[in-house]
């Protein structure tokens, strides 16, 4: 079966990086925001552009973390994308906020351009949390449109990590950007992790605040903070394993989409294009089939030996937890549902063989079809 990650494959490769982190952790003896957190922010916040970055325990974690930091007050609203992680309206709940659910295009992502129409309307909204969805980057510009206006935004990168608009960084158009390590992101530990990057230093403290009981120095607790650090150990193995690997293994991902792109010729199956601009990074290789097609489209490639995802089979307005959450959807949530009934994601892993991609390519063309 071709998977949709391998992690065992990865392992073989990563296996002795990953002893030497261990290693060098154990033998240190400091196993909470050590040499290897402060080394692995100080590595990342460069590999960002950014002047800060602070770990956290997750990519949920880091978003509400930016949004605290950023002086969100309970009930305010926060424009959001509709199809995303349910991570990305989690966190905005937690924070304290209310998800406002933007408008998105026929390719799922939220429209930036419809947010800044509806932001610069809309002066109760003042928080945006954009999603770089499925390792594309939105239009950067925009995005920096809107922040000029006051709107404070948290960029949401857990699926973005590198990617770039028109030679701009994705998460730098913002106050904040969010990243995730879980396994199956680009740069994946070996368990959860997450990180917030931010310019601004009083955001960055108050971000290192919260992640640590909210405790200015040791024992002086002035807000009402959590345990969200990222550990020793997976910034040890994000150093020695992962960032080294980076590059590659991204340049990997935007190959196998070259690939898909140029193969698969199937008129019942659409390949999404990235937004205009977009130096995308491949997280998710999502295609569209015809409504009522989807389950009929993945057994065909399971029994053709190709797992596959759906990223994400409903709208976040559609949860059972936002049944009982305060809520607002922004235009036509007729969009985002079709989007969802008809979105398939096949395998781009960067471990992931020339035949192997060959195989993905001939199982989808010789899909009969609906
Ligand atoms: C777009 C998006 N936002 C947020 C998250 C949350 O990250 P984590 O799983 O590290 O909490 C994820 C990953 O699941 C994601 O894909």
């Amino acid at each position: 079966m071709i998977l949709l990650n391998d992690f065992r494959r990865q392992w073989e490769d990563v296996r002795e990086d990953c002893h030497r982190a261990l290693e060098r952790t154990g033998a240190s003896g400091w196993y909470i925001l050590g040499r290897e957190v402060r080394e692995f922010e100080r590595r990342l916040a460069a590999l960002w552009g950014l002047r800060e970055a602070v770990g956290v325990a997750s990519g949920l974690d880091a978003l509400e973390a930016g949004l605290r930091a950023l002086g969100l007050r309970p009930g305010e609203k926060v424009l959001t994308a509709p199809v995303s992680a349910f991570a990305t309206a989690l966190a905005v709940v937690r924070a304290g906020g209310v998800p406002v659910f933007a408008p998105c295009g026929p390719d799922g992502l939220a429209d930036p351009g419809a947010c800044e129409e509806l932001l610069a309307r809309d002066a109760s909204i003042r928080f945006f949390v954009p999603v770089h969805l499925y390792g594309h980057c939105l239009d950067m510009d925009a995005l920096a449109r809107i922040a000029r206006r006051g709107v404070r935004i948290v960029e949401d990168c857990a699926q973005s990590i590198l990617a770039r608009w028109r030679g701009r960084g994705c998460g730098t158009a913002g106050a904040a950007a969010a990243v995730s390590f879980y396994p199956t992101k680009n740069l994946g530990a070996m368990g959860d992790g997450g990180a917030l990057l931010t310019n601004d230093e009083e955001v960055a403290a108050k971000a290192r605040q919260w992640r640590d009981y909210g405790q200015r120095s040791k024992y002086e607790h002035v807000t009402a903070g959590a345990n969200s650090r990222l550990d020793e150990l997976h910034a040890a193995l994000l150093l020695e394993a992962g960032l080294p690997r980076l590059e590659r293994w991204t340049a990997r991902r935007r190959e196998i989409a070259r690939r898909y792109r140029e193969g698969i010729r199937h008129p019942q199956i659409g390949l999404p294009a990235p937004p205009q601009g977009s130096e995308s990074v491949w997280h998710l290789f999502p295609v569209l089939v015809p409504e009522g097609a989807k389950a009929a489209f993945r057994q065909h490639l399971e029994r053709s030996g190709v797992q596959t995802g759906e990223h994400y089979p409903v709208p976040l307005f559609d949860q059972p937890a936002m049944r009982h959450l305060p809520h607002e959807i922004a235009g036509d949530p007729g969009v985002a549902r079709a989007f969802c009934r008809r979105e398939a994601s096949l395998p781009i892993h960067p471990y992931l063989s020339d035949s192997e991609v060959e195989a993905v390519i001939e199982a989808c063309n010789g899909w009969p079809g609906a």
